[in-house]
């Protein structure tokens, strides 16, 4: 059953449900959530109170094996690059739908939400705009467009935004000299946290980074960022810590810090591209149970802080990925490793049930 999030008064193209429509008939078999859940190991989404979601490909929603977990398992999606404006932003007004219209046709259709990964980005963003020509007016405006025009189609069916995804340096503390900061100026960021709620009243904005939690200069920009908005009335909803860690690091008091502080600002916390690595040392050729043991009992430590947060601040945690031989880390680390909660063979591992025991 196709189910239109109509809480927001919202005009509904013709042209988007039909795009909706042809989305869904070449999407999955059908089925949602909803069904009794009859697998063979508990449902992350029937035993979490918060959301627990995944990022996933197109490619892999094409899937039958992935696409059986990814619906069973998981209330929310992100895309790891169909929802970015290296894969959508086409031209001045030009738009490449398709791809982020397949994920937000399968999140409907199995009754999962959708996290919109990302409006603004320096690391995927198209030439066009990264050698723009014209002049800086034109190119805020480009700008403009662009996340008006993408939080609109997208009001329906995305719950939230990373607005601008990792702005700050990892080294400084300051904005990225990235070429929105050079056009848009040094308040850039808030620029876009305005365009995109004035494209949509309702859709939850975030901030997201990485390196927050171990980067002490970094997360002082960012809270003092933060700081900055809530004293303008610039509207920002949430932070997004991507968490990508290791078995044994950083230390569980450093996430905790981090947490508390966007906690203490009343935002919400997305814990939004967990992996966690069991090969950071490059010492293991496959999993040893004493690694995989390391990383479920890291895993419970994350979901029971987790829990500790108000409720209404749970956003939700958010895997990047599905299975071990899929993760990113495998090509940008150059070395073999286990990150996610499903082996090769989408079987569940340690950390899967680590995660459900937490949520008890
Ligand atoms: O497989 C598709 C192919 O079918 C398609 O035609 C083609 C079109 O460009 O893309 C291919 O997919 C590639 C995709 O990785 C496969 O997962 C994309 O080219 C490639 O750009 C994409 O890289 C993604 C990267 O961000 C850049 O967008 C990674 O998947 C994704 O894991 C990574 O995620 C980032 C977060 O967004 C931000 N935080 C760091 C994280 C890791 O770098």
């Amino acid at each position: 059953m196709l189910v239109l999030r109509t809480t927001r008064s919202c005009p509904v193209s013709l042209t988007f449900l039909f795009v909706l429509a042809l989305a869904l008939a070449a999407c999955d078999s059908g089925g949602s959530g909803d069904e009794a859940d009859d697998g063979p190991y508990p449902a992350l989404r029937r035993q979490s109170s918060f959301p627990v979601g995944v990022a996933i490909t197109t490619d892999h929603l094409g899937e039958p094996s992935y696409q059986q977990v990814i619906k069973r398992v998981f209330n929310s999606l992100s895309g790891e690059y169909e929802m970015k404006p290296a894969t959508i932003w086409r031209g001045i007004g030009q738009y490449n739908w398709g791809p982020a219209d397949l994920i937000t046709a399968f999140a409907f259709r199995n009754d999962m939400r959708v996290h919109g990964h990302t409006l603004v980005w320096h690391s995927s963003t198209p030439a066009f705009i990264q050698n723009f020509r014209g002049t800086d007016e034109a190119f805020d405006a480009a700008v403009r467009q662009y996340i008006t025009d993408v939080v609109t189609r997208y009001r329906l069916t995305v719950d939230a935004w990373d607005v601008v995804n990792e702005a700050f340096d990892d080294g400084n503390g300051q904005f990225r000299n990235t070429v929105f900061r050079q056009r848009m100026g040094p308040d850039y960021v808030a620029k876009c946290f305005q365009y995109a709620r004035e494209a949509d009243p309702n859709v939850l904005l975030f901030y997201n980074d990485y390196g927050t939690i171990w980067n002490r200069r970094k997360a002082d920009a960012m809270f003092a960022m933060i700081d900055d908005f809530q004293a303008r009335g610039i509207p920002i909803d949430g932070v997004g810590l991507q968490m990508h860690i290791s078995h044994n690091w950083p230390a569980m008091a450093d996430i905790q810090r981090v947490v508390d502080g966007i906690v203490e600002r009343g935002l919400m916390v997305h814990i939004s591209e967990l992996d966690i690595k069991i090969n950071p040392d490059n010492a293991i050729t496959a999993p040893t149970p004493e690694r995989l043991e390391s990383q479920k009992q890291r895993m419970m430590y994350i979901v029971e802080m987790y829990r500790r947060i108000p409720a209404r601040l749970q956003y939700g945690i958010t895997l990047w990925g599905l299975s071990d031989k899929d993760s990113w880390l495998i090509d940008f680390e150059g070395r073999p490793d286990w990150p996610l909660l499903f082996d090769a063979n989408l079987e569940p591992k340690p950390a899967y049930f680590g995660f459900l025991e937490s949520l008890d």
